[in-house]
């Protein structure tokens, strides 16, 4: 199957390194039997996250809304690009992440942090409410310094952060369709003490 890979980009900056880096990502996985699309929540708004469900009624916010769970929906994989904002992912990505939950599970994640301090930490976080979703990341991420690893071009002159970015775009495929092709299988199955069982729409 083409594996479909959504790339989501959380930068409120408009030049932003780490969009950069997640289209240069995208290309990468296009050289695989993928499907890809590009969501950068700096263009497409996402409401604040409300549990009581009224910006549904916001027509002007709804278009985005159905829009971006249509593309979490559609994905079996993610990448996940976070500029580091006081040590955490962005307020974007985290409303990105709370509105969704089961739309996760069973579906593999990738993470980019653009940080001068490797953004381990705002990794972590976006690591672990995927983990809280029953999402699956892959164990390393990759940290990119904007200004010592792209020219005034904007081109990545990094050659160590394009070969983190080729084994990023590479691990995600396979682990990401190992994972998925597993979890699909296993929802359709009758053997029910697994991991997807749950997910069994009934
Ligand atoms: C509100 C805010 C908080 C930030 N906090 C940190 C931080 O804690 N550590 C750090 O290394 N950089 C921090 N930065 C810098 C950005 O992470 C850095 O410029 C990054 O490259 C931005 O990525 P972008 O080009 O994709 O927007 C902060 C920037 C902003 C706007």
């Amino acid at each position: 199957m083409a594996l479909k890979i959504l790339g989501v980009g959380s930068s409120m900056r408009r030049n932003s390194y780490g969009t950069k880096a997640l289209k240069f990502i995208l290309d990468m996985i296009k050289k695989y039997d993928t499907e890809t699309r590009l969501l950068n929540l700096r263009e497409t708004k996402l409401p604040l996250f409300d549990p009581d469900g009224s910006t549904e009624e916001d027509t002007s916010l709804s278009d985005e809304l159905r829009k971006i769970t249509d593309y979490v929906i559609w994905a079996d994989a993610f990448v996940l690009v976070s500029p580091d904002y006081h040590g955490s992912m962005s307020g974007v990505m985290k409303n990105f992440l709370d509105h969704y939950w089961e739309e996760f599970a069973g579906k593999t994640f990738g993470y980019v942090c653009t940080s001068h301090e490797k953004g381990l930490t705002a990794m972590d976080q976006m690591r672990t409410a995927i983990r809280q979703c029953y999402g699956w990341s892959l164990p390393y991420g990759v940290s990119i310094n904007g200004e010592l690893d792209f020219n005034t071009k904007g081109e990545i002159i990094n050659d160590l952060l394009v070969k983190r970015l080729d084994m990023l775009a590479h691990d995600l495929i396979t682990y990401g369709r190992l994972i998925r092709e597993q979890f699909l299988k296993d929802i359709s199955s009758n053997v029910l003490n697994t991991f997807a069982a749950r997910y069994k729409v009934s």
